[in-house]
């Protein structure tokens, strides 16, 4: 499958049509950027590795059950998935306090919360991705149906039950992640974007050691070896 014409480009990938209607191919890219890209850094490989960990990330959720954009790994940077119009709420769940919720409602950073705590942000750069509601979904026009929002945080709590047990039997806990679904040709709801360590959190089980794109916003050094570790873990 080939490239036609570069459709999008986000911050992490850029989309490419190909000659098969519905079909996308995504390119992982080596940049990074925090802080709703006030920071911007490059880190070779990077594309690569996130490339290689979404990928099995999503076919284990695939083999679960989950409906996913994704289709396969064309090669080391690139994969192909279905079309979506994807949906503009970033779904975060939290299993460990820690970055915006701790700033935002004082909970001290590390505290295991009961159970995964989802919210939603509206995924909308200029407002800086601000944290949003069901009724604030709806005055947005991103949705009228609370069944969709609902079903926004079911997949949620699933994929954290499936990836949290994963996680921990790599030694790794999953601190919290971001997903974003779009609609498939049908209307159906789907998973797409990425799963990796730019939008995931993941601590070491055993020292805490922060395995993730908190070493590129903190400065913490060594991006590229705690993602080859991240790797590493889930396929061995
Ligand atoms: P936060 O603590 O900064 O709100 O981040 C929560 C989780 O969401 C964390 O795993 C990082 C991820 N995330 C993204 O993937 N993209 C974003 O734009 C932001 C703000 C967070
Ligand atoms: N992904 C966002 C950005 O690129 C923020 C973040 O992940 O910290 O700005």
């Amino acid at each position: 499958m080939n490239k036609v014409r570069m459709l999008y480009e986000g911050k992490g990938k850029k989309l490419y049509s190909t000659y098969e209607e519905g079909v996308l191919i995504a390119e992982f890219k080596d940049d990074l950027t925090a802080f709703n890209a006030e920071k911007k850094g490059n880190e070779r490989g990077k594309g690569e590795l996130n490339c290689k960990i979404s990928s099995f990330l999503f076919e284990i959720l695939e083999k679960q059950g989950i409906k996913t954009h994704y289709l396969k790994r064309l090669d080391a940077q690139n994969i192909l998935c279905k079309k979506v119009e994807i949906i503009p709420i970033e779904v975060v769940t939290r299993n460990i306090a820690t970055g915006s919720i701790s700033k935002r409602l004082g909970i001290q950073e590390g505290s295991v919360f009961p159970f995964g705590v989802v919210e939603f942000y509206y995924k909308d750069d200029a407002l800086g991705d601000p944290i949003i509601n069901d009724e604030h979904c709806k005055i947005l026009g991103i949705t009228d149906k609370q069944e969709d929002l609902e079903f926004l945080k079911s997949q949620a709590r699933k994929i954290n039950a499936i990836l949290k047990d994963f996680f921990d039997t790599k030694n790794l806990k999953l601190v919290d992640f971001k997903l974003e679904f779009g609609r498939d040709d049908k209307g159906e709801i789907i998973l797409a974007d990425e799963i990796s360590p730019d939008s995931c959190r993941f601590w070491d089980k055993t020292t805490n050691e922060k395995l993730d794109k908190d070493r590129f916003r903190q400065d913490l050094g060594n991006i590229k070896l705690a993602y080859e570790e991240v790797l590493r873990r889930i396929v061995s």
